[in-house]
């Protein structure tokens, strides 16, 4: 296994080889080898999919069984039965995954949910604080299998940090392009520490991707946005682990932020293949949840799917501050297949969840609180039964954007202070002055 932390080999009973790599288009359904970069169908220009054995049948006790240790190390590649054959001296892994699912019923009840109905799956426990790492570990696997020169993605931040790791875990050059002055100081400072080539665009993130693919349709460069299948494919693997944490019992909704809809994409694809192998007997429903100022999808929905139009992106949770996302037909499909929902939710919405997220102690970025202010919102307009059990998914660590916790909580929004808002008090070095402050804290 190549540039890995950990030198347990990660077991595959398949190994792979790269002629067994295939890709097939969403659009006119062509089958193509994936055994180079790809991003786009040479036929037809629509999307694509990692194909992966589904003439298989995995018996939840047996596949969950199958996951004891040794075989732990990593929570993307022990789902390898459903991914694609990479290599597995290709294979460059973080030890990435292993997420925790949290119940809170403090959560629950602003959900307007059951008690004890709703869970978060926390992705900001991945290695660089995200869940692109599972993503991540696919596609650079991939990209050292294929003998990738350079790894390149555009971001909003998430994806350029795990990127930069990944690649500097393989020993690859990464190139990074990211809107100038719009992404999270946390997320910049990880790309730069772990070596990328930083390009700062002067235009946003829809600009930055445009770019990328043009140039790398001239030069020889691997994209590992998720136009990219295998980079999907990784990401299939939240939906799995949350699954047996729930014992293979599907819940009724998983709940999700949307930009550029990757996820929403994977999400639907792991839910019909774990469906099709018989891992779980139902589908439960996708919903996607965007920022009311970024919500190009969430208008196509309420369309019927009936025309898209891009958007100007314009959020506080920039991490979803995407007008065109990359992949809405693969989207449109994860929400068809499942009967799912998609909506949106204003800024102040997002940081009010955030803030009680945060506040219990569990603590996520902006763009990851969007999950339950949706589902409160799909709760509160009927869509969700109060007593359907839902995940939400928490994208991102809370230290991914500090900034944004510091202007909740320190300055005042539009109608006052923030609800919950937590200001520092700052004192004398003396004895009177701090037992005043404890006395205060007592009464909280
Ligand atoms: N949450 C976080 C924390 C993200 O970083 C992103 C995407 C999303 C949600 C949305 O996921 O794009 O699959 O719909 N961040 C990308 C990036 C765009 O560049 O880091 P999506």
């Amino acid at each position: 296994m190549a540039g890995t932390l950990d030198e347990r080999r990660i077991d595959t009973r398949a190994e792979g080889s790269l002629s067994a790599l295939r890709v097939q288009c969403m659009a006119c359904g062509r089958t193509c080898p994936g055994d180079q970069a790809v991003s786009a169908c040479a036929a037809c220009g629509g999307l694509l999919d990692a194909v992966v054995a589904l003439d298989q049948r995995l018996d939840p006790v047996a596949f969950s069984g199958a996951l004891q240790p040794p075989r732990l190390t990593s929570g993307v590649w022990r789902y390898r039965a459903l991914l694609p054959p990479i290599p597995e001296a290709a294979v460059v892994s973080r030890a990435e995954g292993n997420t925790p699912l949290y119940w809170d019923d403090r959560l629950t009840r602003y959900a307007g949910l059951a008690a004890g109905r709703f869970g978060v799956k926390h992705e900001g426990h991945n290695p660089t604080g995200s869940f692109k790492d599972r993503g991540m570990t696919v596609a650079i696997s991939h990209a050292n299998a294929v003998g990738a020169r350079i790894v390149a993605c555009a971001s909003t931040g998430n994806t350029s940090a795990s990127l930069a790791s990944y690649a500097a875990a393989a020993g690859l050059p990464a190139l990074v392009l990211i809107p100038a002055g719009r992404i999270s100081g946390g997320k910049l400072g990880q790309t730069i520490a772990y070596g990328a080539t930083v390009v700062q665009i002067d235009g946003d993130f829809d600009a930055a991707l445009a770019l990328l693919r043009e140039t790398a349709g001239r030069h020889d460069v691997y994209i590992a946005n998720s136009v990219n299948p295998f980079r999907l494919e990784g990401q299939k693997t939240i939906v799995f682990e949350l699954l047996e944490q729930l014992g293979w019992r599907a819940p009724d909704v998983i709940a999700l932020p949307g930009g550029n809809l990757g996820n929403t994409a994977a999400f639907g694809k792991a839910l019909s293949e774990a469906f099709q192998v018989g891992l779980i007997d139902r589908l439960p429903q996708l919903a996607t949840i965007q920022a009311a100022g970024a919500a190009p999808f969430a208008a196509y929905y309420a369309n019927g799917f009936d025309h898209y139009s891009p958007v100007t992106a314009e959020t506080v949770a920039t991490a979803i501050k995407i007008g065109d996302p990359a992949s809405v037909e693969r989207a449109r499909r994860s929400i068809e297949t499942t009967s799912g929902f998609v909506t949106a939710v204003t800024d102040a919405e997002i940081l009010d969840a955030k803030a009680l997220i945060d506040r219990v102690g569990i603590g996520c970025e902006p763009a990851s609180a969007a999950s339950l202010a949706g589902v409160r919102k799909l709760v509160g307009d009927g869509l969700i039964a109060p007593d359907a059990t839902v995940v939400g998914v928490l994208t991102g660590h809370v230290l991914k954007d500090v900034d944004a916790v510091v202007n909740y909580h320190l300055h005042d929004g539009d109608d006052g202070p923030r609800p919950g808002a937590n200001r520092p008090v700052t004192i004398p070095a003396d004895p009177d002055a701090l037992a005043k402050v404890l006395a205060d804290a007592l009464q909280h």
